[in-house]
């Protein structure tokens, strides 16, 4: 049986749509329950839903074979996992946001809020500012507007929640959108996996 873990959320549907466009019957996946390890018709398959954030963990421990989980998480999780594909959806940028003048005005040191306190001093380390990171786990437009932070870094998808906070996007640190994450013992020993991968590459 091949273990497959899919981050809950907004990903959630759209990799439902992918694998059943590949031939497998997610009947289960669909229904209301409370279950935590779900099997497709064939019991070829069986599927865990987590957090994105513990998506990498699963796939990296092996107790998933492969996962799909969105690239901003991919980059704050830094695990030892193959990233394999590009799924396209799930479209969405991480970017520096704040006020038009957050940057100019901001005094010292930067303070930063943000999810992703990996992707933060990575991207700031490497333009040579050291930054003062405040880790924050959701709802992370609110830290300029309260004052917590200078900016953000966060996603930004439709933008909305931005403009809707007068705040903006100031820099781009990357695109993001839906990947496949294989284990890489997994890799090499379930070469199941290649026709399954096949299809999908045939369906993005
Ligand atoms: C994400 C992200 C932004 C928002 C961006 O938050 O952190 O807040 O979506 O989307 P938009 O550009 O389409 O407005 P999410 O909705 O996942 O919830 P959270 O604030 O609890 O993290």
């Amino acid at each position: 049986m091949i273990t497959v873990a899919l981050a809950k959320g907004r990903l959630a549907q759209k990799s439902i749509e992918l694998l059943e466009k590949c031939g497998l019957d997610l009947a289960e996946l669909k229904t209301e329950t409370r279950k935590l390890v779900l099997e497709d018709g064939s019991g070829d398959y069986r599927f865990v839903f987590v957090k994105p954030g513990d998506v990498p963990t699963y796939v990296e421990r092996g107790v998933a074979d492969f996962g799909v989980v969105g690239k901003d998480t991919l980059l704050e999780a830094d695990k030892d996992i193959f990233e394999i594909m590009d799924l396209g959806f799930g479209a969405c940028r991480l970017c520096v946001c704040g006020y038009p003048d957050s940057l100019e005005k901001a005094g010292g040191i930067l303070r930063v809020g943000t999810k992703y306190p990996h992707v933060t001093k990575e991207y700031f380390g490497a333009r040579g500012k050291t930054v003062d990171i405040i880790k924050l786990s959701g709802s992370v437009e609110l830290a300029p507007v309260m004052g917590l932070s200078d900016v953000i870094v966060d996603i930004v998808e439709s933008g909305k929640t931005l403009e809707a906070n007068g705040l903006c996007v100031l820099e781009e640190v990357c695109k993001c959108s839906a990947r496949v994450v294989v284990n890489r013992v997994s890799l090499k020993t379930r070469k199941e996996l290649s026709s399954l991968f096949d299809k999908i590459g045939k369906n993005v």
